[in-house]
């Protein structure tokens, strides 16, 4: 027997990655654009073992201290993944293994926890069948786990998933395009709920094209990406920020509009989008993203980040706050 541990932080995504061509392969629609966070991290330690029949799993979640055994769904798709693993990394070696999970914020609250779970899950396979991959290879693997957004969870920084052609899994990779230190910006994540969302994405993604805003989406986001990282080289907060909250409210636009709907909003949500423009409009620059769940990120300046912090923190509906800078991605320990 011998352990990997593998970090591997969560990821914020400028613009959204929402449908998949191909559910098998987890293929997207558009390219997407994040960044990696510091204080949002899953650690995994994987024993590896001999007996491939033992297939365990325990997780801490965010503020309990002892850890709970993974739900049947949890450990079914972890246990798929090694196979997709184990086929992607042309090994005939089987193992076994007993994985404790931990992360260091709420998970399943769109915070993207799965994507630093699988993201970490892909090196540790990766380690434990002994094949080393370069970080676009591991992150086609992150990709294949079912949660999409892991593959950007790999590479360093500010990462650029690529959308790829037709069904060459391996042109659809992430990559970084800027080191954490390239900008001095930080990712507020104001937590007004840390309670799992009802619907996964998973599901969510299968009914994005019967949005019917879905085709609009895709026809502008080329612009809207290359506009993005302009204003992203020239660290051009000004610019990138309205560009980046448009994205997000399309984004959400097309869930509350896709068949059946979802609506990841709730009023504790509006409420800190308001304190946000209020916040602007009197001079503080900062802007909001969401993913699919009804807490907030603020992406500020660096040096503001306590600043906003405070402000945003002081709003009644407001459970928790978590500030994060740009990070490496997915790192063994
Ligand atoms: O990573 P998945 O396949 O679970 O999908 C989640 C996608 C969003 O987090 C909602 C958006 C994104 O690009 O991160």
């Amino acid at each position: 027997m011998h352990t990997i541990a593998v970090n591997s932080p969560s990821n914020i995504a400028f613009v959204k990655y929402w449908g998949q061509r191909d559910s098998h392969l987890t293929l997207p629609f558009n390219d997407s654009l994040s960044m990696n966070l510091s204080s949002c991290v899953t650690t995994v330690e994987m024993d590896v073992l001999d007996d491939p029949s033992i297939r365990e799993m325990v997780i801490t979640e965010y503020g309990t201290d002892s850890p709970r055994p993974a739900r049947e769904g949890e450990l079914r798709r972890v246990t798929e993944f090694y196979t997709v693993a184990r086929t992607f990394l042309g090994s005939d070696r089987d193992f076994g293994f007993r994985i404790r999970s931990a992360n260091s914020f709420p998970q399943k609250a769109g915070i993207a926890s799965s994507a630093s779970f699988f993201s970490a899950m892909a090196l540790a396979f990766a380690r434990a069948f002994e094949v080393n991959l370069e970080p676009k290879r591991l992150s086609v693997l992150a990709r294949l786990s079912g949660s999409g957004s892991a593959c950007r969870s790999i590479p360093d920084g500010f990462v650029l998933w690529h959308t790829g052609t037709g069904l060459d899994s391996s042109s659809s990779f992430a990559e970084s395009i800027a080191e954490p230190d390239f900008w001095d910006i930080a990712d507020v994540v104001i937590v007004v709920s840390s309670g799992e969302k009802k619907v996964s994405s998973v599901e969510g993604h299968m009914g994005a094209p019967s949005s019917p805003y879905f085709r609009a989406r895709q026809l502008g986001l080329p612009e809207t990406i290359s506009d993005m990282k302009d204003a992203f080289l020239a660290r051009d907060l000004s610019t990138f920020g309205p560009l980046m909250e448009q994205e997000a409210i399309n984004f959400h636009a097309i869930m509350m509009s896709q068949v059946p709907p979802l609506f990841y909003w709730s009023g504790a949500t509006l409420d800190v989008l308001r304190e946000i423009v209020t916040m602007r409009a009197e001079g503080q620059e900062a802007y909001f993203t969401i993913d699919a769940g009804e807490n907030v990120h603020v992406i500020c300046r660096g040096s503001d980040a306590e600043t906003v912090r405070g402000r945003i923190a002081a709003i009644p509906a407001v459970k928790d706050t978590i500030v994060n800078y740009p990070a490496v991605g997915a790192r063994l320990v």
